[in-house]
């Protein structure tokens, strides 16, 4: 059985009311930021609350628009509109902008790739490449609103597929490289995609990730696909079918590097991306064009402070929102200079993140608190052994982080001049949705602060009835903002009951919080059956049905439990069909099975075999206890509704073992 602490995070309620450390920035990185002051922070908060068409009508203007708008919002809720009936090119803002006037031999992409190759990308450069991949695109007839599936590894050419399917209005799935077939076929399936673009393989820890060959394991089972682009990274082997199997080299080099942008709506669908719910069936959410660009550029401008000379790096795969949002949309919507690497940040050693900094003058550096308390755990020396003074702004991503971690970041890696910003934000949300500005917000460690502009969050609780101040309830949106996503995918049913039933036209997040007496928003984690490990989104339903699909399994449950290292690690209950029985190696191949179904991120820190599962009346699983059990050991809430008593014994026994 696995070893691990049972020790409760520091993120508890209690640590974060006690947390009173306040950090402000330096008044020199307040002379030189957009946002100089709270005064001039709460002033455009309140215009941009108040007004928020004239204050999104401003930032949407600094875009580069073919058709002006004629409405700024058309809000029917759930569903919004924004710049309705202005028409644009993503793709031409994110680059040609850039390229056309003084930026163009700037560099867009500095690339590292994990083996140590480098390669520079100016936005000239990224032009022409971007403008090569949409004619091939357009040669193999994918057309506006195709749906194109990406697998890639975190390389260059990520971002150039990407932006080429916006370019010609494709509306792409990037698909984490960490996936497995399995969910490359459940995405294939409801997206109804008809191109994959991917790699031969990508670098990770010193391993080749053999992405062509999880894609033809899925494409046997999805018939609708009729052209694979493959990228040669790695020079693995790969099987190349002829009729449907193309190299990325070959059909570049027969395209122009020139292309004629059309302009779309503003409410064109720009990208799906799926993410874990509280079913087994991941959601598809859909983002649209004018308003994800605006908000993602919007929030980069002012949460990052970005400047012309920055180095950004943002340390997140392409596969989730924030490769989405802040390595594609935002950095190069702004014109920015950004570092991209392919690996992981301990190949060869703890210190290779470090050495990037160094190595590339990196200015702004955003991750997650995951990587951090690796880092924290690997050691000090790694990263003094590295000149890290190039930092001038940290971020932080991905779920909580915990004030030791946050106060390490502080000083270890920003050398103690370093404002944080700590951005909570979702998959649905498409942009940063609370976050201190750097050059303002005064931070308690631990806590996401204040909300951005134009950003109406608040606490609720079950009636609806804000929250008092250190008062727990649900974190919930009160008005529309323009990088929302528009729907799940195929199923409004769906979107209206997970987002919008519980309160009336306003969006539930998930999330529970609280609200200190400075307004400052604590957000405590996940209130529905999604699990945050290492900053991932997991559903515990998509982990039970893995489970169930094998055949020596009859019933799982799956919890959550504190992880030092990963927030959450993921536990199951497993009850066993008649003739099988528990046992080490079955353990073993049921985390196999479910890292095969899912990914490696899916696979359980602990297996527990249960003679059975604690019920109601009606035969619902009753996770809530189990959930308490692998916290605390024990159960103390209230078991009047459970079905047979003796199941707890039988369940303490199991995690004693
Ligand atoms: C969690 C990632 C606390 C939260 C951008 C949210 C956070 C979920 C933070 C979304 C943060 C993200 N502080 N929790 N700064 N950022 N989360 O869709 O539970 O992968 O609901 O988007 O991550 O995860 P997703």
């Amino acid at each position: 059985m696995t070893a691990h602490s049972k020790k409760p995070m520091s993120r508890t309620i209690e640590s974060h009311l006690e947390e009173s450390r306040i950090y402000t920035p330096t008044a020199e990185f307040s002379k030189e930021a957009r946002i100089s002051s709270m005064t001039q922070y709460r002033k455009m908060y309140r215009e941009s609350i108040d007004k928020p068409e004239i204050f999104w009508a401003r930032e949407a203007n600094e875009l580069l628009w073919r058709q002006p708008w004629s409405d700024v919002l058309d809000w029917k809720p759930p569903f919004a509109k924004w710049f309705v009936g202005g028409k644009l090119n993503v793709a031409e803002n994110c680059v040609d902008r850039h390229a056309n006037g003084s930026r163009r031999n700037k560099a867009a992409i500095i690339f590292e790739g994990e083996p140590g190759d480098r390669r520079v990308i100016t936005y000239g450069e990224l032009q022409r490449e971007v403008c090569r991949f949409a004619n091939v695109l357009e040669k193999h007839g994918v057309k506006a609103k195709d749906r194109v599936l990406v697998y890639m590894p975190m390389i260059p050419e990520a971002a150039i597929a990407m932006l080429a399917c916006a370019r010609i209005g494709a509306v792409h799935n990037v698909v984490f490289g960490g996936f497995s077939a399995d969910s490359i076929v459940d995405r294939l399936e409801d997206s109804g995609a008809t191109m994959v673009i991917t790699a031969d393989g990508g670098w990770r820890r010193g391993k080749i990730v053999p992405l062509k060959e999880n894609v033809d394991a899925a494409l046997q089972r999805y018939d609708k696909v009729r052209k694979v682009i493959v990228h040669k990274r790695c020079g693995n082997e790969v099987s190349m079918n002829s009729n449907r199997d193309l190299w990325w080299h070959d059909e570049v080099q027969s395209c122009k590097s020139t292309h004629q942008a059309k302009a779309f709506d503003s409410e064109h669908p720009l990208f799906l991306l799926y993410t874990s719910g509280s079913t087994g069936k991941p959601k598809g959410i859909l983002h649209t064009s004018g308003g994800y660009l605006t908000g993602t550029y919007s929030t980069f401008k002012y949460i990052f402070d970005i400047r012309e000379n920055d180095i950004y790096w943002c340390t997140a795969d392409v596969g989730w929102i924030t490769g989405h949002s802040y390595i594609v949309y935002g950095p190069l919507a702004n014109g920015a200079t950004q570092l991209m690497y392919e690996g992981a940040p301990n190949q060869p050693d703890f210190g290779r993140f470090w050495k990037i900094i160094e190595d590339h003058g990196v200015s702004i550096f955003y991750t997650a608190p995951t990587a951090i308390r690796a880092f924290i755990k690997a050691g000090d020396h790694f990263p003094a052994a590295h000149d890290l003074s190039s930092l001038r702004l940290l971020g932080s991503v991905g779920e909580p982080i915990n004030p030791e971690a946050w106060m390490w970041y502080q000083q270890k890696i920003g050398g103690g001049r370093c404002p944080i910003v700590d951005t909570w934000w979702q998959t649905e949300t498409g942009a940063i949705m609370i976050s201190p500005l750097p050059g303002c917000t005064p931070c308690k460690p631990g806590t996401a602060t204040l909300p951005f502009f134009g950003v109406d969050a608040a606490i609720l609780d079950e009636e609806g009835k804000e929250c008092k101040a250190n008062e727990g309830g649900k974190l919930v949106i009160r008005k529309p903002w323009p990088s929302m996503t528009r729907t799940i995918y195929g199923d409004k049913t769906r979107f209206r009951k997970t987002y919008w039933s519980d309160y009336p036209g306003i969006y539930t997040a998930g999330d529970g919080a609280r609200r200190d007496k400075d307004g400052n928003f604590w957000i405590v984690g996940r209130i529905d059956d999604v699990l945050n490990v290492s900053g991932h989104r997991l559903g515990t339903a998509e982990v039970e049905s893995a489970l169930v699909a094998h055949p020596a399994v009859a019933e799982s449950a799956v919890v959550g439990r504190p992880d030092e290292l990963k927030g959450q690690g993921v536990c199951c209950f497993v009850t066993l069909k008649e003739g099988h029985d528990s046992s080490e190696s079955l353990r073993r191949e049921l985390r196999e099975h479910v890292g095969r179904t899912i990914g490696a991120i899916a696979k359980p820190d602990d297996i527990y075999f249960a003679p059975a599962l604690p019920k109601t009346r009606s035969g619902k699983i009753m996770r809530r206890l189990l959930k308490e059990l692998v916290t605390t050991g024990e159960i103390s809430g209230n078991v009047t509704t459970l079905d047979d008593i003796q199941v707890i014994t039988h369940l303490q026994n199991c995690i004693k073992v």
